[in-house]
């Protein structure tokens, strides 16, 4: 989604600005722009991405050591310099950048319009502009305007607010990320920390619905829409460092990504025992658990879901964050939900928590992301520790969070030992499936597969969740049509689309090996070219990537070579692993 930025302090903004602008463009890139105050105030905006979009862009032009800036991913309005933020007042006095939506901005035009306002763009944001103008207007402050604005506004917003005349930003978040950085007499706003951690660790996250006034001089009041009252804001330090969200002697951060994995899976269960019992012992309690999830995260919480019930003899509900709200009526005060995101900020997903919330149930916030919205709303959590991940595909990330679900399921049948002496046992693995060797080859695979029109993937119990996650990797990066079907399910439909010639990946674990070969026998009978991702080559195999058999832990030995092959289908393509087009990383729209 989009990210904002803004940057008050003794030093020139543009630069501060900028720098913040391209840590954040992983969550939004068609378009960007800038607004500083110095005597007037002075804005800049450019489509296309950050590089692009600024590279005849001069910054003395932008003068001034107050700063807001916005990388834009479009919702309402087309990708144009007209639709970039900042938006601006009529009388050019007021800029501001906002991430999220508002919903009755439609209203709240008609209204302005009618007052005479004049708007430029077809966005939704603009109208905060106009709108804190014409509380101005009836003589109102700054400050006094930007809060009964957001009054207002109905829907999901980050809001910076900078007035000509005034060394300040006023802002506000309701349902939308945003986070201070607390520099030496200087201060930054960011969607993340990962924005800013280059300029400091210490940090205050806005609660929701909370307006920050900040000063030239380091000042901050914090007020509160819902208590209507001044609150405090307590101080965190971030974990994370400025290192791990540089792409170092990578070219794309999906390959740095990806080849930090021998690491990040095994600090994924460095869990406190505490917090796991007591986790245990509310899903043993729980009268109904669900496990919720969009996208890949989705994929951890089945291969979760098949875990709890193969090692666990548990029964989990899986369901599509976006579909949860189907099953609301199930859940009451003695169910158990369990949100899965990385960023902890995607809107279905936090719109799911609200729909448990509604009806009494516990919900456990399992997240990559410090400070999140999600990590709030969650009566309890779990970290996946996997440090910053910049590009917007899930690597590194779905590898934990499929860890922490074993990690559950082992505990839960009373044999966590076993599960981390496995997940120590996977670093070696991890470590070659990810060296420059597996790399060639995989180089090498994907130059065949290259022009592919469509691929398709097909496993069966934990290997198809496998499928899918591969699937949804090498489409969203390579733009190449990629499905993945349950193997049983092929003669049901799909094996009409096999033809000679087709690329079919079969992911076979021990334990359903006869299965999904016979399915690979009935692949190969109409043509299809097979590529075997196993621990043996196998008759029907044309390719083969060679895996060891790790039983339960198999979907995350068997998504990394998927996920190095996606990536140099990318680069054979011509395309940036890191930014797909039209993805963002943090979804924060429903
Ligand atoms: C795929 C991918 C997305 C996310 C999905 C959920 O590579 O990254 O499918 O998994 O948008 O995001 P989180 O986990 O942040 O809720």
């Amino acid at each position: 989604m989009c990210g904002i930025v803004g940057y008050i302090g003794c030093s020139e903004a543009a630069p501060v600005l900028l720098k913040g602008l391209k840590n954040l463009e992983y969550r939004g890139y068609d378009s960007v722009g800038m607004a500083t105050v110095s005597d007037s105030l002075k804005v800049f905006r450019g489509v296309g991405k950050i590089e692009k979009a600024t590279e005849n862009l001069d910054l003395r032009t932008l003068q001034g050591r107050v700063g807001i800036g916005h990388t834009r991913w479009a919702t309402h309005g087309d990708v144009s310099e007209k639709n970039a933020h900042p938006h601006l007042d009529c009388k050019k006095r007021i800029a501001i950048v906002h991430n999220g939506i508002i919903e009755n901005y439609k209203d709240l035009r008609d209204r302005l319009v009618e007052k005479g306002h004049e708007f430029k763009s077809n966005t939704d944001s603009e109208v905060i502009a106009h709108l804190i103008e014409d509380n101005m207007d009836d003589a109102m402050s700054f400050e006094e305007a930007c809060i009964t604005s957001f009054k207002e506004l109905d829907g999901s917003y980050a809001v910076l607010a900078v007035l000509r005349d005034d060394q300040k930003i006023v802002a506000a978040r309701k349902d939308s990320p945003l986070v201070i950085g607390l520099g030496e007499g200087e201060l930054y706003f960011a969607s993340d920390v990962s924005a800013l951690i280059e300029w400091t660790k210490d940090v205050v996250y806005l609660q929701n619905h909370d307006v920050v006034v900040a000063t030239a001089e380091g000042d901050m009041s914090f007020y509160n829409l819902i208590e209507e009252q001044e609150v405090k804001r307590r101080r965190d330090t971030v974990g994370w460092d400025a290192e791990q969200a540089r792409k170092g002697e990578f070219e794309h951060f999906m390959l740095k990504e990806i080849s930090e994995q021998a690491e990040t899976v095994s600090r994924a269960i460095l869990q406190d025992d505490e917090v796991i019992e007591r986790i245990i012992d509310e899903v043993r309690r729980a009268k109904g658990v669900f496990f919720v999830g969009c996208g890949s995260s989705y994929h951890a919480c089945l291969a979760g879901s098949y875990l709890f019930s193969k090692v666990a003899g548990v029964h989990v509900n899986l369901v599509l964050a976006s579909e949860f709200e189907n099953y609301e009526h199930f859940l009451t005060d003695e169910t158990l939900v369990f949100a899965v995101s990385q960023s902890g900020e995607t809107a279905d997903v936090l719109d799911a928590v609200k729909a448990a919330k509604r009806r009494g149930s516990k919900v456990i916030a399992v997240t990559n992301v410090v400070g999140s919205s999600l990590m709030r709303a969650g009566d309890m959590m779990l970290l996946m520790n996997s440090g910053p991940e910049i590009c917007v595909l899930s690597t590194k990330t779905y590898t934990s969070q499929v860890v922490l679900m074993a990690f559950l399921a082992y505990a839960l049948a009373g044999k966590r030992d076993d599960c981390t002496k496995s997940i120590r046992n996977l670093y070696m693995d991890i470590f070659n499936l990810t060296s420059k060797t597996m790399r060639e080859h995989l180089k090498g695979l994907a130059a065949l597969l290259v022009s592919s029109e469509h691929i398709f993937m097909i496993g069966r119990g934990l290997q198809y969740a496998t499928a899918l996650e591969a699937a949804l990797k090498v489409k969203e990066v390579s733009y190449i049509h990629t499905e993945a079907f349950a193997g049983g399910e092929l003669k049901h439909g799909p094996l009409a689309l096999i033809e000679r010639g087709t690329p079919v990946f079969i992911f076979v674990g021990r334990n359903n090996r006869e299965k999904v070969l016979s399915n690979a026998h009935e692949v190969k009978a109409r043509g299809g070219v097979l590529i075997g991702i196993s621990e043996q080559d196998e008759e029907p195999f044309d390719m083969w990537i060679k895996v060891p058999e790790c039983g339960n832990f198999n979907p995350i030995i068997q998504a990394i070579p998927m996920q190095v092959l996606a990536y140099e289908l990318a680069v054979q393509r011509g395309l940036d692993p890191d930014k797909p087009r039209n993805l963002a990383k943090c979804v924060t729209v429903l």
